[in-house]
């Protein structure tokens, strides 16, 4: 039997050290240094927390010649000992040593996360590993904060979980271009030179990965109240940029019985929650993060939690950009869809707080997006903040049949594909409104990460898959 069940965690001994008890630590060795005095310091880090745990082997220890010399970056060990406190001003205690057992060599000639400093892009190539390094390490522990924060949010304001599929026959939501998912033989029909036969397909249609849970959450909304969906949704855009990737995790909450306005309280208390979260349970990875990565991490949160959110409709932005005296390499005009510069723009020189643009022109945005009474523009609303620009995107919903109807005519699509949907309508019809947080962004925003392919663990982006 393995010693797991005696085994602690660095993050528990860190928290609240019993000194002078028996405790097993396994973890990989991050570093080691021999004394003159006849010591070996051995920093172990488990991935449980920040801080490394020291263990010193000394060197009466029976076994050191035969395991110290093969301690290398790396390596994995099981080490017991007793915890005292430490005479070296790093940290509070150590691990003084009664046996250390290697688990896993690392040949140090070939171990590729070395002591020195090394690049996002190099580490790229070794998404695998990565997550060894301090850096990867804190950012895989913030994403799971939030992940756990999105939760508790929305479970403690009494919405319900809901899974909405990733295949889709839904073949058009105006989000963005879909993947086809699909089972036939694509090199025997390329050979024969026949258009494919979708009804041989493995669903007997067309079917793609899904860009959004959304119109399957607006169905739960409308039988649930309220709903959020948290999952992974796929883009096939040909976008290389620091914050668009191929497959992404989103977050979209659903609210029946609600407008436009309720919309965007539930985005400003939902973003300003995550930030808390963060500041209280991450206190070392944030203070890394500030060191090593962006050193305004705490502003940005500050920035946040400080301000009510501005409020202006896409018009009153458009004035503010062309007034701003500002060159923007694509220019503004009314009915043109922001760009990342632009919003930064105005989250960050502007008004210096975040902001959310309402009432954009209907020809931008998806054609479930309510109709204002101008007949012109849609109840949307994009979340904007420092650094990122878009964070958020949602609307309240065309909740009028023929409303509904029109919208789609007018954009190319064909209503009969979306019947279940317009049911929903139909049938006990409410004023209902959702959004959509792109988790990564929202990493990326919290930990000051430039390229959103280092805030998710495996990337995968045009031509790019690992
Ligand atoms: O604005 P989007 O496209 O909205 C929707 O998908 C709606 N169905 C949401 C809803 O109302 N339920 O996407 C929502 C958010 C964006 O604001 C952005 O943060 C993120 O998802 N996002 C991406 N993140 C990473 N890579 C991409 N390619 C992204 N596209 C959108
Ligand atoms: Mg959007």
């Amino acid at each position: 039997m393995s010693q797991r069940q005696n085994r602690l965690k660095i993050a528990e001994i860190l928290a609240s050290p019993r000194l002078e008890a028996k405790t097993v630590v396994m973890g990989w060795v991050r570093t080691k240094r021999e004394s003159k005095a006849g010591l070996a310091f051995v920093e172990i880090n488990d991935g449980s927390s920040f801080g490394n745990l020291q263990a010193v082997v000394a060197r009466d220890w029976p076994g050191y010649d035969a395991v110290v010399p093969r301690l290398y970056p790396g390596t994995s060990v099981s080490v017991r000992g007793r915890l005292v406190a430490s005479q070296g001003g790093k940290q509070a205690v150590e691990l003084q040593v009664d046996a250390l057992e290697i688990l896993g060599e690392a040949d140090p000639a070939r171990y590729p996360i070395g002591k020195q400093k090394m690049s996002y892009e190099y580490l790229r190539d070794y998404a695998h590993l990565r997550p060894r390094t301090n850096t990867f390490g804190a950012l895989a522990r913030v994403r799971d904060v939030l992940a756990q924060a999105v939760h508790e949010f929305f479970h403690d304001r009494k919405f319900i979980w809901v899974h909405t599929p990733l295949i889709t026959a839904n073949d058009a939501e105006g989000a963005g271009k879909a993947f086809q998912v699909t089972t036939l033989d694509l090199a025997a029909l390329a050979k024969s030179g026949k258009p494919p036969d979708f009804a041989l397909d493995f669903f007997g249609k067309p079917v793609n990965l899904t860009v959004s849970g959304q119109l399957e959450g607006e169905a739960y909304a409308l039988s649930l109240g309220d709903v959020y969906t948290f999952g992974p949704t796929f883009r096939a855009e040909n976008s290389h940029t620091s914050r668009h990737l191929a497959e992404f995790w989103m977050v979209e909450p659903e609210m029946a019985f609600a407008d436009l306005e309720d919309d965007m309280e539930l985005a400003e208390s939902f973003l300003k929650f995550l930030c808390r979260a963060v500041l209280e349970k991450c206190p070392r990875e944030m203070e890394f993060f500030r060191e090593r990565v962006e050193p305004t991490v705490f502003e940005r949160l500050e920035g946040i939690l400080a301000h009510p959110f501005v409020h202006l409709t896409y018009t009153e932005a458009v004035e503010r950009l062309k007034a701003g005296g500002e060159t923007f390499q694509f220019p503004v005009e009314w009915g043109v869809d922001l760009q990342s510069e632009h919003e930064r723009w105005l989250t960050e020189k502007a008004f210096k707080a975040p902001v959310i643009l309402t009432d954009y022109p209907k020809d931008i945005k998806a054609f479930y997006m309510k109709v204002n009474d101008d007949g012109k523009t849609v109840r949307a609303m994009d979340v904007l903040v420092p650094h990122i620009g878009e964070i958020i995107g949602g609307a309240q919903r065309e909740d009028r049949v023929e409303v509904l109807e029109a919208r789609m005519r007018e954009m190319g699509l064909d209503p009969a594909h979306l019947d279940w949907y317009f049911d929903l309508r139909r049938f006990g019809g409410v004023p209902h409104a959702g959004f959509g947080l792109g988790f990564e962004r929202l990493v990326q925003f919290v930990s000051g990460m430039a390229n959103i392919r280092d805030v998710i663990p495996f990337p995968r982006t045009p031509g790019g898959i690992r």
